[in-house]
């Protein structure tokens, strides 16, 4: 396709989101966060009555998720069954959801067309575990954020303080060891990074040295 597709991948808690969006906004680009949609995917799960742990889900169920994207700015809506559901997938356990459901390859099959259909309305900032290296081999740009785990979980962890959520250190760490171990060890698209990706390790860096970095990249190579 003739539009731009820049690929950002990196474990949880790495900085992906605030990079993707603050980018797609100084670029005018469209924003695609995937992790959005395995949590919409989650949601209807759920809602169907459909563990996690169900050893496979029908074909149908999956290909009756009737999610769709609607982008303003550099912001993305999700609606389910026309459904504005943006807020909801944010709730702690439909991520948990997401990250099991994820492990999955009919879950990821199932995702996978709605994700490059989006590359096909304009140029897009793609933001997950696998744009570079499943979704997307043929983006324009690659990067992989990294950090420490420490630092990830700390940084999750005064983000949900911040939004007022009680919670223990100890249990945002050991939730985010859990979520490495699912993304990195699942046999379908597990989280590499793709052989052309530029790694940015962000443990020391703060959100816009994370962006500037990335944006000196980018006019480097183009
Ligand atoms: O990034 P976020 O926490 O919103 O993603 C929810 C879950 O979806 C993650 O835990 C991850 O396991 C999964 N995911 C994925 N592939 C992507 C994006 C997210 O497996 N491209």
């Amino acid at each position: 396709s003739k539009n731009l597709v820049i690929a950002i991948d990196g474990p949880a808690g790495v900085g992906k989101s605030t990079l993707a969006r603050k980018l797609a906004e100084r670029l005018s680009f469209f924003l695609l966060d995937t992790g959005a949609l395995y949590r919409v995917m989650a949601l209807d799960l759920l809602r169907k009555g459909i563990s996690p742990e169900i050893p496979e889900i029908p074909e149908e169920l999956l290909n009756d998720c009737d999610i769709r994207i609607e982008h303003e700015n550099a912001q993305m809506r999700l609606f389910l069954r026309n459904e504005d559901v943006t807020a909801l997938i944010r709730e702690e356990h439909v991520g948990i959801a997401a990250s099991k459901f994820s492990m999955r390859p009919e879950v990821r099959r199932a995702l996978l067309w709605l994700q490059r259909r989006t590359a096909e309305t304009g140029n897009i900032v793609a933001e997950g575990r696998d744009m570079g290296s499943v979704v997307f081999p043929w983006a324009q740009a690659k990067f992989f954020l990294t950090a420490d785990l420490e630092v990830r979980a700390w940084r999750r962890f005064q983000e949900l303080t911040d939004k007022g959520i009680k919670i223990e250190f100890q249990d945002v760490l050991e939730d985010m060891r859990a979520r490495d171990f699912r993304d990195r060890t699942r046999s379908e698209s597990p989280l590499v990074q793709a052989e052309d990706a530029i790694s940015v390790d962000t443990t020391h860096m703060s959100a816009d040295q994370v962006l500037d970095r990335i944006i000196s990249i980018i006019r480097e190579h183009t």
